[in-house]
């Protein structure tokens, strides 16, 4: 056993994975033992397929549906694990969405539509997790009734690179997570430890996308941006869903329980603060 195991009664609720960073979250808890994973994601027939991936894995898994931008779902995303499972111990909020668009060009609705997924859903899901969290006892004496882990971005950081200008609303999006995971963190304790993982440039479908629009926009050939980008990372290659697992295994471990309200950036050296 390593200082940052994870605790074999664990049960962990992961939104938004049904692909990416929340998948390798999903498998990564389930490789290391976790006592359960609740698969979650808007999408349905993702979060059954990855919770298939986990059971596969020899791990015990729900796949639930739920938007995150809605409180009730949130609300019954907890419920239903506790039906299950009996408690909730680590919530991770990592439902997010990203759009590329140039400031001049963006129009209210897409400023809505990124604050509502990326701020309000992990509000939403972060407070149905804590009414949770703060009746159930906790695992063991002395240590804390429950985790909650943000999944913020290094975008969320002060410092612009020139991909700044091009994703204002999901900047913003999660720079108001950062605080809002402090709120929570200040709010909760010590009952309950809220921290966000920064990740950096993660190979995912967010990423392809990114990649394709902004190409598009600089008539320049697809991937041509993911390679540019990732080429400045300092540990010479780009993350992988796993990378930013790591972190989320030792923010649900006994390993973590005096850090709260921090906000941790994995992102293989590029931003340093
Ligand atoms: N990929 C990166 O480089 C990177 C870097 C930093 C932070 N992040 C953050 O990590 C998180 C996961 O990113 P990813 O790269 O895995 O993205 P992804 O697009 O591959 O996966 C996102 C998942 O969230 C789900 N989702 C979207 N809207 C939802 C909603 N309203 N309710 C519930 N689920 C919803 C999608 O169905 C999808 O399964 C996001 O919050 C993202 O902002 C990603």
């Amino acid at each position: 056993m390593t200082l940052a195991s994870i605790s074999p009664a664990l049960v962990v609720a992961i939104t938004g994975a049904g692909q990416g960073i929340g998948r390798g979250l999903a498998l990564a808890f389930a490789r290391q033992g976790a006592h359960a994973v609740v698969v979650s994601d808007i999408n349905e027939q993702a979060a059954a397929k990855v919770a298939d991936e986990v059971h596969g894995l020899g791990g015990q898994a729900l796949a639930l549906q739920a938007d995150v931008t809605r409180a009730a779902d949130c609300a019954a995303l907890v419920a239903q694990t506790v039906q299950a499972f009996g408690r909730l111990d680590v919530m991770v909020c990592n439902a997010g969405i990203m759009q590329l668009r140039p400031l001049l060009e963006l129009e209210a609705e897409d400023w809505d539509r990124m604050l509502a997924v990326n701020v309000k859903g992990s509000f939403l899901t972060l407070q149905a997790a804590a009414r949770q969290m703060l009746e159930q006892p906790p695992l063991a004496a002395g240590r804390p009734r429950g985790k909650i882990i943000t999944m913020a971005s290094i975008a969320g950081r002060s410092g612009a690179g020139p991909i700044a200008a091009l994703i204002a609303p999901y900047r913003a999006s999660k720079a108001a997570l950062i605080s809002l995971t402090q709120s929570a963190a200040i709010t909760f304790a010590p009952h309950i430890t809220v921290n966000a993982i920064c990740p950096g440039l993660v190979e995912t479908d967010m990423w392809k996308q990114m990649d394709r629009d902004w190409t598009a926009l600089q008539g320049i050939e697809e991937g041509a941006a993911w390679k540019q980008r990732t080429a400045t990372i300092p540990m010479g290659r780009p993350q992988q869903p796993e990378d930013v697992a790591n972190l989320a295994l030792f923010l649900a471990s006994p390993a973590s329980d005096y850090m709260t309200g921090q906000s941790i950036n994995i992102d293989g050296g590029l931003m340093m603060n």
